[in-house]
């Protein structure tokens, strides 16, 4: 009897990308200004990106051929309001020509609101650092709501909260380059404060839509799980990253000690339709104390584990799993299982393609744990499609099921692209597909036992 992972009925399956890393040509906003002033590590510019703005349709039906029916994608905020008050026809109609396609494609668009990027005249007004400028985000929120409503009915307001204040704020790789706690937590308050105000803002003009936000969840571990420095600072990290923001959006409140400097915000409660959940990673740390702004933290690799690829060891190291089921189960906990869950990014930078195809395979085989578990796991998104523009890491790190060449725009799809298409087509995993990409992951997938067949 084949073995068989099945996925619930109606789950969905896709990739995410962002209007910056994919569209090409974005030069109002605060990025390009990054840029401009030589802070991509790797000294190279987003240009064209994957050339979405022009041709996006090209890679949806790449997408369509997977037999996806989901894609999340970003607007750009810079291309629709380019001045403050000003708005742009041109700019919503080509958003509005992407989605029609992907609709007549079978797949469920998913927008992001705000994806890292916004207007050189927001950023310049003081961006999310100023608690007065909620206003302008909402003003364009219910701007492009308006005008694209008819076309989509699932909402992220943020991409990641918690990453865009922590890279820009607390350590400085990110614009506006900042190194100061202080900023970090007011950012980061701004932010789910904007999320709060826009999920009432499109609940009033969609009633029926889908609205929420994702965090990035990961996964701090104590090198030495005997050291209780280590074991603290571990859990530190853990809590600042992951679970002060979520805890603050459910319920307003920041949790202990940050509620002494940080003030509750209002109607947090309810203020999502799901939890959306981007996981790559998890760290060990180790006390560390030179290094105050990590939080005494030291982040580290376990060594002798499959990673992505070599050279961002901070940010991309190890693969792990078992993280996802971890993070999973955590967020379903701690928010009393109130709503259901999408993977709204999962992925690894592997040039080669040499251990995707397992890590996807393995990370899957997680989220079939979760929901047998009882976790509504409702999809899956992969990051991403295409190889896209890595933010400071410009072109050095591959994330696509297609490997793109930038300079030329061709296109060649991984080999993770055909399995995911299978995947995807069978909304299962079954022996044949685990056989011919990746039998390495055979034991992790199926267990050590024969003729169970796993359905949920
Ligand atoms: C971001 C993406 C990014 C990915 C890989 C996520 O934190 O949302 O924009 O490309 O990680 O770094």
């Amino acid at each position: 009897m084949q073995r068989i992972l099945r996925f619930p009925k109606g789950f969905l399956w896709g990739t995410a990308s962002s209007s910056y890393q994919c569209e090409g040509g974005n030069t109002n906003n605060q990025w390009y200004r990054w840029e401009q002033q030589g802070r991509i590590l790797s000294g190279e510019q987003c240009a064209d990106a994957a050339n979405w703005w022009r041709e996006a349709e090209r890679d949806f039906e790449l997408a369509e051929q997977m037999e996806n029916n989901t894609l999340r994608l970003s607007l750009e905020w810079s291309r629709i309001e380019p001045a403050e008050g000003q708005w742009d026809g041109a700019a919503v109609d080509r958003y509005r020509a992407m989605l029609h396609d992907l609709r007549k494609r079978h797949m469920k668009p998913v927008i992001t609101l705000h994806h890292f990027t916004e207007p050189l005249w927001f950023a310049d007004r003081g961006g999310f650092a100023n608690e007065e400028n909620v206003r302008f985000f909402v003003r364009y929120v219910t701007y492009i709501v308006t005008a694209l409503r008819d076309l989509c009915d699932f909402w992220l307001t943020f991409n990641e909260p918690n990453v865009y204040a922590t890279q820009g704020y607390e350590l400085g790789v990110f614009p506006p380059g900042e190194k100061n706690m202080g900023h970090t937590l007011q950012v980061l308050r701004t932010l789910l404060l904007a999320h709060i105000t826009s999920f009432y803002a499109i609940r009033r003009l969609q009633p029926e839509a889908q609205i929420g936000y994702c965090l990035h969840y990961r996964l701090f571990d104590p090198a030495n799980p005997l050291s209780p420095l280590d074991r603290g600072v571990a859990n530190t990290q853990e809590n600042l990253f992951n679970w002060a923001a979520l805890h603050a959006a459910e319920s307003g409140r920041f949790p202990f000690p940050l509620n002494s400097l940080m003030a509750p915000l209002a109607n947090a409660a309810g203020t999502r339709d799901f939890h959306g959940v981007n996981y790559y990673t998890r760290n060990l740390v180790r006390f560390d104390p030179t290094i105050p702004f990590e939080a005494f933290g030291r982040r580290l690799v376990r060594t002798n584990v499959i990673r992505n690829d070599a050279g961002l060891d901070e940010d991309f190291g190890e693969i792990y799993p078992d993280g996802l089921y971890r993070v999973l189960k955590a967020v379903h906990q701690r928010t009393r299982g109130n709503k259901p869950l999408y993977i709204t990014e999962n992925g690894f930078s592997d040039t080669r393609d040499t251990r995707r195809p397992r890590a996807i395979l393995e990370h899957l085989a997680m989220v079939h744990r979760a929901i047998q578990s009882g976790i509504p796991v409702r999809g899956y998104m992969h990051w991403s499609l295409v190889d896209n523009f890595e933010w400071n890491n410009g072109w050095h790190v591959r994330f696509g099921l297609i490997e793109i060449n930038p300079q030329t725009q061709e296109r060649f799809p991984r080999r993770s692209a055909s399995m995911f298409g299978e995947i995807c087509r069978a909304n299962a995993i079954t022996e044949d597909i685990v056989e011919r990409y990746a039998p390495e992951a055979f034991e992790a997938i199926f267990g050590k036992t024969q003729t169970v067949s796993l359905t949920v």
